[in-house]
């Protein structure tokens, strides 16, 4: 075990002594005949646990020693040896700290021992706090550290993210915009072969027509392309009244009977009384029907579609739209919201990304429970349930 150091100052040699012999099987036992030697030693050997001096000494007295000892070893437990004289400076140094106990002369060993091991507990028990705290002073700022990484890592992951978005998008609007200039520009090449001819065959003009017709439709699909985006781009308008969800659902039905019936599939409501909310009902239907209409795109002849309304705790409703359709990948339904996202031949990818942002403007969400396979289930929470009366 670690022998602590022990400086012990008195001008009587026999004391010094008497001192080093009781103490140096367990102690390092430093010796000094005055205040000055003490304060030499102190400079060349410190740390020194333990301060022990006597009090009456020529030229420095011991509580000038221990006072100037507080500099130079601030860590260290200072005791003092003295006579009953002197009480008053002695009390003094208790009171301002600077002396941790006082042993009276002539010492008792069995006294001078345990003030001497407990001076060691409580040095230890300093020290050990002291590491105590720097060690979480260090961890502190390591913590801080990484918090700051972190915060700049996450800038720079949005950054990229925002620039991988915008070269997503640009690259899918080139994409969707490709098919129709190229049909575009096929049907006037055609044309103009025709136009060209010396001798007009016979059936030009119907042939023109038809060119014609192809670059129209051409035209039709560029322009619902632009105006997609147009539309998603625009900052919507919101005019929230009194929206019956249940009408909504029932209206989108109706509207899409043909559409389901070719699809072969069933789709059936359950209501409960929600009585109505308060929402853009226009932008609700929307909403609804650009997941019902992609539920009906998911499935094929045989699939069933359930939605249900229904109360959601105390001032919510909830719209669950279940299909039995192809479901959707963990990677599809990451990128469900992102716009021009789409796995279909003919989609253009905005539905979803439209129907997100109307949600969101209600102050509502979307939960999704998807497995490829098997079919997918949209929750639709909304707040603003009035009374059913
Ligand atoms: N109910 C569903 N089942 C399976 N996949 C779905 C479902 N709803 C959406 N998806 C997936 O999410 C993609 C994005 O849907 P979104 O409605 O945004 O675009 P889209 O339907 O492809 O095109 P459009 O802009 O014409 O609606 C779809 O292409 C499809 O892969
Ligand atoms: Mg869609």
């Amino acid at each position: 075990m670690e022998k602590y150091a022990i400086l012990y100052v008195d001008d009587d040699h026999e004391n010094l002594r008497a001192f080093r012999r009781l103490f140096r099987k367990e102690y390092q036992i430093l010796l000094a005949e005055s205040g000055e030697e003490g304060l030499e030693l102190l400079q060349s050997q410190s740390p020194i646990p333990i301060i022990i001096t006597d009090q009456r000494m020529p030229e420095m007295t011991g509580i000038e020693f221990l006072e100037k000892t507080r500099e130079l070893s601030p860590d260290s437990i200072r005791i003092i040896i003295t006579g009953f004289t002197d009480v008053q400076a002695l009390i003094d140094a208790i009171n301002t700290g600077r002396v941790y106990r006082y042993i009276t002369k002539p010492w008792d060993e069995q006294e001078l021992y345990v003030t001497l091991k407990r001076a060691i507990e409580s040095y230890e028990l300093k020290q050990n706090n002291e590491r105590l705290l720097k060690d979480l002073q260090r961890k502190h700022e390591e913590l801080e550290r990484s918090y700051q990484h972190l915060q700049e890592a996450q800038h720079k992951l949005i950054q990229s993210e925002k620039l991988a978005s915008i070269g997503r998008l640009a690259s899918r609007i080139a994409h969707e915009l490709r098919n129709p200039i190229q049909g575009i520009r096929m049907g006037i090449e055609l044309l103009r072969q025709e136009l060209m001819e010396p001798n007009h065959p016979e059936g030009f003009q119907e042939s023109c027509r038809t060119n014609l017709q192809h670059i129209d439709q051409e035209i039709t699909v560029a322009n619902t392309i632009v105006k997609d985006l147009l539309e998603y781009a625009r900052d919507m308008k919101f005019d929230f009244t009194e929206a019956d969800v249940n009408e909504i659902i029932d209206g989108i039905l109706f509207n899409l009977s043909e559409k389901v019936t070719d699809a072969q599939i069933t789709v059936t409501p359950h209501y409960s009384d929600i009585g109505t909310i308060t929402a853009d009902g226009i932008r609700i239907r929307q909403a609804i029907m650009n997941i019902i209409q992609n539920g009906i795109e998911a499935m094929s002849p045989g699939g069933t579609m359930t939605i249900t309304t229904a109360s959601h705790g105390d001032d919510a409703i909830r719209i669950t739209i279940q299909d039995t359709g192809c479901g959707m990948t963990d990677e599809q339904q990451q990128r469900l919201f992102e716009p021009f996202f789409t796995t279909k031949e003919k989609g253009v990818g905005l539905g979803m990304s439209i129907v997100h942002r109307i949600i969101e403007t209600h102050g509502g969400t979307i939960d999704i429970d998807s497995t490829p396979g098997s079919g997918t289930t949209f929750m639709i929470t909304l707040p603003g349930t009035m009374s059913p009366e």
